[in-house]
């Protein structure tokens, strides 16, 4: 006892007192003796064991196994104390008398000034009770009885429990709270069915979670509670947040009531010292998972992130407020054809003034209506008042026009969602064909049944579905070719970036090359410059919508576009003059190049801002480039890098005071300027270098022309070989078909050369006149009757006997008089008689 207790100030003796008046077993083992004794039980060991202290001083626990103990569990109490480890585990004891108990034992190592573990206390708690309990619940799971999980007032006792070993014992455990949140309040019933699913729900979380000292309560309604202790280590817990996640999630999707499991995970008694703490505090880690997304997340608590919901919560209680008072309202941006910039349909984008705080953003309240469910009732509104407006503009007599809705993954996994919306269709007198509802990519890869049944219905509805933001999210191709999709909608990020950035433009590329292949329309959103413009319409995309064409319009103004009938956007006028680009951040410098320049015959381009350079290239058919090298915003050279990737006939010269060799060499070398030209410049020598540089342009178009031509006659010229090859095969698997089917007819077919030689023959005839034998390489006069041969000139069937049995012989000369290629005999069985 000095090792452990010598050197306290209080000393030794009030130490052993208050260990002998706890009423929890506790345990001393001396580790550097041999075989590990027992050198201190207290009064609660006696009298949970039965044992007297005098019996069990100087042995090692393991007397107390007791029959039923698991292998495992000594295994790992083993490898505890050998690397002198702290750990719980419940294993099965036998007390004096032979009677066992489930001993929860925590382990806790003492560690000597020398460093190493002197010493073990164990505290031993008997939790056969318990155990009884959560055994008969588990079987009540089983049996799906109508008896509730263990509830509220249980799991605060729990909680406390647990508290109250964490403080003596320095342990953590983890309060995990599980929401079932849906549309449909399906576990808030208190009806059979709910219950049962409630217990398929407890079945697979405790499959889940194979934690020992883990138990489940539900809170209320829908929310569950998991209690852990000992927490396991951070990252093992959100593994296992994540894994019961998962089990509740796919138990949810399985029961199909709409319904999405989120978690909050707080740490006793980190976050809390009491049960009722600890429960807000789960509980807060909970609402944010819920707010982070609709789709099943799980959270910890943390103090600061938490106090962040407050505004949350706000905003919840001023949506619903916004719901019961109508503070919503739609306006309606074209989508437009871009080659002939004519209107063919709207998108309808819902707006909310809040009657104080003013105009809301959507991307600041759909998440929260997400999160709550509140959704729904959302976007039937939005729904009914576009499927209205669409009934509106049918009627002032125009091209019909389409709707574009957006539509979130819980509204179209709500059941009924199809049948409500063919009734509103109905209602407002909308023909299929009209309706294009737009999803996010995260709704496509929700493979859930619900979801999977309502997108095959809305196609049966005649609903087209387009995938919005595309490019952002995680679709894949796979998704893209299984599911009943029409259109996408290239996101505005890439739109917005694609005359400045070459990744941006090739991914645009990129998708619409794969909507061509896969037969999908593709929409391009937020095109706000003619050069976007021009970007898309080379790239043959059919439809975009955006600034450049109209902002979203209040009905209204929508109306009026509509009656107005103009397209929104004319395209520019055809220079044919060859087009320079002058960018320099001097202002003077460009005036000074423009009036040496003037008289060239050139369309001169001026900026002194590379984002303007930009949008020149991409609406202009610029030759040459002529770029200051200093300037505030990015280098001449870094500009004309990206010129080269997006323009990559232009020709590029820099113009600059400084000379900076290593730049230019690297520029050079990789070909992104061609020539560097010096400031002060020489006018008639700056005149010539252009000349040439359009000359140089001139050439470099002729090459790509021609380069472009050979690639067509390429690409031609294989899909006549691949034509051909295609004919080729077709009629290899043609012959191949002819042969097999001659060589399985049921009746004896022989080909014989000029010279009578058999040279084909099939099953039936090698099994009547072969005896199964192929027939190939005999004569006809060794095989047949002189008749038979006789028979070759005659243009009629002859009938004769072969094998003992009546044949028609049908002969069919090969070749053509010019060419005899031998005779085809067939052997019909019967006689005309
Ligand atoms: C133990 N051990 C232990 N074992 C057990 O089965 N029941 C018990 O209550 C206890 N109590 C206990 C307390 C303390 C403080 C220590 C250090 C150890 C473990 C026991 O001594 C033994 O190591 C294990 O049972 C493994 O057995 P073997 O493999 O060593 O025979």
């Amino acid at each position: 006892m000095d090792v452990l207790l010598g050197g306290s100030a209080l000393g030794p003796g009030l130490f052993e007192q208050a260990m002998e008046a706890c009423p929890q077993a506790l345990s001393i083992v001396d580790m550097q003796l041999a075989d590990q004794p027992l050198v201190y039980v207290n009064r609660a060991f006696e009298l949970l064991t039965g044992y007297a202290r005098a019996e069990v001083l100087g042995r090692n626990c393991r007397f107390l196994r007791g029959a039923a103990v698991d292998p495992g569990s000594a295994r790992r109490i083993r490898a505890a104390l050998q690397q002198g480890e702290r750990m719980m585990v419940t294993v099965c004891n036998a007390r004096k008398d032979g009677s066992e108990f489930l001993n929860e034992l925590f382990l806790e190592p003492i560690v000597g000034a020398s460093g190493a573990v002197t010493h073990f206390v164990g505290l031993q708690n008997d939790v056969s009770e318990r155990d009884r309990r959560q055994g008969e619940a588990h079987a009540a799971t089983q049996l799906r009885e109508s008896q509730a999980l263990p509830g509220r007032l249980a799991l605060d006792d729990r909680i406390e429990q647990s508290l109250a070993r964490a403080q003596a014992m320095g342990t953590r455990f983890a309060l995990v709270m599980i929401d079932l949140s849906g549309p449909s309040q399906a576990f808030e019933a208190d009806s059979p069915l709910a219950r049962s699913q409630l217990y398929e729900l407890a079945r697979v979380i405790g499959e889940a979670v194979p934690h020992a000292g883990s138990s489940l309560s539900r809170l209320h309604g829908r929310r569950l509670a998991l209690l852990l202790d000992p927490a396991p280590a951070l990252a093992q817990l959100a593994e296992l947040a994540r894994r019961v996640l998962d089990a509740v999630n796919r138990q949810l999707a399985s029961q199909a009531n709409g319904a999405t499991g989120h978690l909050g995970i707080a740490i006793g008694p980190v976050d809390g010292s009491s049960a009722q703490e600890l429960t807000v505090a789960a509980g807060r880690a909970l609402d944010r998972a819920r707010l982070q997304s609709r789709a099943g997340e799980f959270s910890f608590f943390a103090n600061a992130q938490d106090a962040c919901l407050l505004p949350l919560r706000q905003m919840e209680n001023d949506l619903a407020e916004a719901i019961a008072a109508q503070q919503f309202s739609l306006v309606f941006q074209p989508i437009v054809a871009l080659e002939t910039t004519a209107i063919v349909g709207f998108e309808a984008l819902i707006r909310w003034i809040h009657p104080v705080r003013g105009p809301v953003p959507p991307a600041a309240f759909m998440p929260v209506a997400e999160s709550t469910g509140m959704i729904i009732p959302i976007s039937d509104w939005v729904i009914d008042t576009a499927l209205a407006q669409l009934a509106v503009f049918d009627r002032l007599g125009g091209p019909p026009q389409r709707m574009f809705i957006n539509i979130s993954a819980s509204q179209l996994a709500q059941p009924g969602f199809v049948d409500a919306l063919r009734q509103r269709m109905l209602h407002h007198g909308i023909k299929a064909g009209r309706v294009e509802l737009e999803i996010t990519e995260r709704t496509v890869t929700d493979h859930s049944a619900p979801t999977l049944q309502a997108l095959r219905a809305l196609r049966q509805l005649g609903v087209s579905l387009a995938i919005d933001d595309f490019g952002t999210g995680y679709c894949n191709l796979h998704n893209l070719t299984q599911l009943p999709i029409d259109s996408l909608k290239i996101d505005m990020s890439f739109t917005q970036a694609v005359t400045q950035s070459n990744a941006a433009a090739s991914v645009s590329r990129m998708i619409c090359e794969l909507s061509r292949t896969l037969d999908l329309q593709v929409i391009v959103e937020g095109i706000e410059t003619e050069g976007q413009l021009n970007h898309f319409r080379a790239l043959a995309c059919p439809y975009g919508q955006g600034f450049l064409f109209s902002q979203p319009l209040a009905p209204e103004a929508a109306i009026a576009l509509l009656q107005c009938g103009k397209p929104l956007f004319g395209a520019a006028p055809v220079v044919s003059a060859p087009q320079l680009l002058l960018l320099d951040d001097d202002q003077n410098i460009l005036s000074a190049l423009r009036r040496l320049l003037r008289r060239e015959g050139y369309q001169v381009h001026t900026t002194t801002s590379p984002q303007e350079a930009f949008e020149i290239l991409a609406t202009h058919p610029v030759g040459v480039v002529l770029s200051d090298q200093r300037m505030p915003q990015m280098s001449g050279t870094d500009f004309l890098r990206q010129v080269k990737k997006l323009h990559p006939l232009t020709v590029r010269m820099v113009l600059s005071g400084y000379s900076e060799p290593n730049t230019v060499q690297a520029a050079v070398n990789e070909g992104a300027i061609w020539k560097f030209l010096c400031k002060p410049w020489e006018d008639d020598a700056l005149r010539e270098q252009i000349r040439l540089a359009f000359l140089e342009h001139a050439a470099l178009r002729d090459t790509a022309r021609q380069q472009a031509d050979a690639a067509l006659v390429r690409a031609q010229l294989e899909s006549e070989v691949s034509q051909r090859d295609q004919r080729l095969a077709l009629k290899t698997l043609a012959i191949e078909s002819a042969r097999d089917a001659l060589l399985l007819l049921p009746i004896p077919v022989l080909g014989i050369d000029p010279s009578h030689m058999v040279v084909m023959s099939n099953l039936e005839a090698d099994r009547l006149f072969g005896g199964g034998a192929s027939l190939m390489g005999e004569f006809m006069a060794a095989l047949f009757p002189p008749a038979v041969e006789q028979a070759l000139a005659a243009t009629e069937p002859v009938s004769l006997q072969l094998a003992g049995r009546p044949f028609r012989l049908h002969v069919q000369a090969l070749g053509g008089a010019s060419a005899p290629n031998g005779h085809l005999l067939s052997l019909v069985p019967g006689s005309d008689e």
